[in-house]
């Protein structure tokens, strides 16, 4: 009798974690550092990583919750001032497309995890291919914002074209807020990026564009996809 092949979301993003590691394992040595994102495909990923924990040095973590799930697996993980270089940077994505640009931030990471992408040499990105889209923008786009400048940073993204929503009861690790912005059409994504720093108040913003992907695994019904810049 054959065994029937699980296709759950979780076993989706099981498949994609454990393809990331089947990737970066042969380049880690005893002095490598992994950086790690956040949520539940990169709690996947950290999960398969407690197995090979003994092949690279260290993990900076992206945010509170994932520091806590590596030190659990006894992983240690270093502050990202004592860890000048990363060697790959491994997470999830809201939405990707096939230029490996990223809506991330669903977890209210952004900010963190964007800066341990930048101090990294590679980001791997790892998702289920439902993440997959011809042009980012469904998923709202989330953006942290310094609590007193909410109401402005709204009104600026108002005429950007979007529809702000307060993440009501979310306060980010780096004690902000997050809103969510419905009804962009992201087609030019390293230009909104940029212009959407400009505005005062915005800490960060969930377009990756600037720090795409230099690849990313995607697990479907059929296996795993590798898109490429
Ligand atoms: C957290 C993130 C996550 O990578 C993104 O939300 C995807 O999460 P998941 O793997 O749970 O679907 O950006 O801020």
């Amino acid at each position: 009798m054959r065994h029937a092949i699980s296709h759950s979301q979780d076993d989706l993003k099981r498949q994609a974690a454990q393809a990331a590691i089947s990737y970066i394992a042969p380049k880690l040595d005893s002095k490598s550092i992994v950086g790690v994102g956040t949520g539940s495909t990169a709690n996947c990923f950290i999960d398969e990583l407690a197995a090979i924990k003994h092949t690279f040095d260290a993990a900076v973590a992206s945010s509170e919750e994932t520091h806590k799930r590596l030190a659990a697996h006894g992983i240690s993980v270093l502050d990202l001032n004592a860890a000048p270089r990363l060697d790959v940077y491994v997470d999830g994505a809201d939405e990707i497309d096939q230029a490996c640009n990223m809506i991330k931030g669903g977890g209210a990471a952004l900010t963190r995890e964007k800066i341990v992408a930048a101090a990294a040499d590679e980001f791997v990105c790892i998702a289920d291919d439902s993440k997959l889209v011809p042009c980012l923008g469904s998923f709202p786009l989330p953006i942290e914002v310094i609590p007193m400048a909410r109401g402005l940073v709204a009104r600026a993204l108002v005429a950007l074209g979007g529809n702000p929503i307060w993440r009501e009861g979310v306060i980010t690790d780096n004690g902000n807020i997050i809103l969510d912005v419905h009804g962009l059409t992201i087609d030019k994504p390293l230009e909104l990026e940029a212009r959407i720093n400009n505005v005062a108040g915005v800490v960060c913003n969930g377009i990756f564009a600037q720090q795409a992907a230099n690849v990313a695994f995607l697990a479907g019904k059929s296996g795993i996809t590798t898109v490429k810049p």
